[in-house]
């Protein structure tokens, strides 16, 4: 399959400005769903589809839209992995990895550490009546919780955190910055030996991690491939989460009467974790390629095209989310595309759940007392100067200064 490096005939083409999209991308996504859903953009070099039905009929047929995608900076980070493979080799280590991560087992084996975390981090930010919530709890919170689900013993919050940001930057090097290389290399080579030590340590006992599901495979799965899945999940299981609660967060702190009703009723932290993930997706879109000549959105695209499944503009479709740029926990109930859908659906999804809406957010606002955001990071439509909205094809906050009454 080679891969098509222009649009296919008939496909409209659109010029999008990468720095006004990683500024703001959803007026360009209302213009591209309104007038060409299925759009060749050169600085991308993909057709972006971009309204929900669309999307959500590329997901029912993976074995069209494959995760297959040729040269992916993915596969050069981290080596062959479930997200970019199809079935039946993807169901192979997913099925592998898996159920650790399950309601479950979220429930009974990992909700008391992550709430016991939480703690620890507020005990050590609580006298100090003002913080940045993004660095000082959110994102060592769920570095913490991801090294425990994987069952990385030896590492810390911090190396979590840290391999994390030098995947991400090196799965978007489009520029091929040899620096960025380098420390993804060193990064990659850090979560090998830390993989190969956790999984010597549950051969004998199973700890119930993901590294130990994968070890104790019924269908055996290769200490390189538990390698390459490790990292991709610390690629990807780190900025999402954090990114929900801090939109979340935010999005609460400027609307007082939403605030109110969800302390009020905790049981509506679910609401405003979907809502959240689907006002502001942490992902905004990820990447398929064609198998096969296949039509949709009114453009018959020929094999090997590659096209991004834009689920942030899905998740804005006025057809079917009403007011759908307004962020309100109520709205009827539809299923939005945060987690993707189809055989990839997120396998994080329960954990990132758990961790924002059962613990995360209920436990900020309970422990800091007058919960407001700092004078300087008073909101625009896109944040302040200081706490701003960034990105594209990830999507959150730069920061969350806040304040609150010192004890
Ligand atoms: C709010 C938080 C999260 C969001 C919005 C999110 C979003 C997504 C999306 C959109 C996909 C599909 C990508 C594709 O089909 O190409 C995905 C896949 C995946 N996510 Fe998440 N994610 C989140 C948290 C997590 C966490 C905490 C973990 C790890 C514990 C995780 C692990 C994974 C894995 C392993 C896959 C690949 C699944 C497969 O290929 O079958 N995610 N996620």
């Amino acid at each position: 399959m080679s891969a098509p490096t222009a649009a296919a005939p008939g496909a409209p083409v659109v010029e999008l400005d990468l720095a006004e999209l990683r500024r703001d991308p959803y007026p360009a996504y209302a213009e591209l769903r309104r007038t060409a859903p299925l759009a060749w953009v050169p600085s991308v070099r993909r057709h972006l589809l971009t309204r929900y039905e669309d999307i959500v009929h590329a997901e029912k047929l993976p074995e069209v839209f494959s995760s297959r995608e040729e040269g992916s900076l993915l596969l050069r980070t981290v080596g062959p992995n479930m997200l970019r493979e199809d079935d039946p080799e993807h169901r192979r280590l997913r099925s592998a990895a898996e159920p650790p991560t399950r309601p479950r087992q979220v429930r009974d084996l990992w909700a008391d550490a992550f709430e016991r975390t939480a703690h620890e981090l507020l005990d050590r930010i609580a006298d100090r009546g003002e913080a940045d919530l993004i660095a000082d709890f959110a994102e060592p919170l769920v570095a913490a919780n991801l090294a425990l689900v994987l069952g990385l013993r030896a590492a810390s919050a911090a190396d979590v955190s840290d391999w994390s940001r030098a995947m991400m930057a090196a799965n978007g090097n489009y520029a091929d910055d040899p620096g960025i290389w380098l420390r993804a290399e060193q990064a990659t080579r850090a979560i090998e030996e830390a993989v190969a030590e956790a999984a010597d340590a549950v051969r004998d006992e199973p700890d119930g991690s993901v590294i130990s599901s994968m070890v104790h495979a019924a269908d055996p799965v290769s200490l390189t491939e538990i390698q390459n899945n490790v990292k991709v999940i610390i690629g990807g299981g780190v900025n999402e989460p954090r990114d929900v609660f801090g939109v979340g967060a935010w999005a609460l702190l400027q609307r007082p009467e939403e605030l109110e009703k969800v302390v009020k009723d905790p049981a509506s932290w679910k609401r405003v974790f979907e809502e959240t993930a689907r006002w502001i997706s942490p992902i905004g879109m990820y990447p398929r390629q064609l198998t096969q000549d296949y039509e949709i959105a009114g453009v018959t695209l020929p094999a090997g095209s590659r096209v991004a499944l834009v689920i942030a503009s899905g998740n804005r479709d006025e057809s079917v989310f009403e007011r759908a740029d307004e962020f309100d926990p109520d709205r009827p109930h539809r299923p939005h595309l945060a987690f993707g859908g189809g055989p990839h659906f997120c396998m994080g999804a329960w954990v990132a759940r758990h961790e924002v809406s059962a613990i995360a957010w209920p436990l900020v606002f309970s422990r800091l007392k007058g919960l407001r955001l700092a004078e300087d990071a008073r909101a625009s439509d896109n944040g302040s100067a200081a706490d701003r909205l960034d990105g594209w094809v990830f999507r959150g906050l730069t920061s969350l200064n806040v304040t609150w009454h010192a004890p």
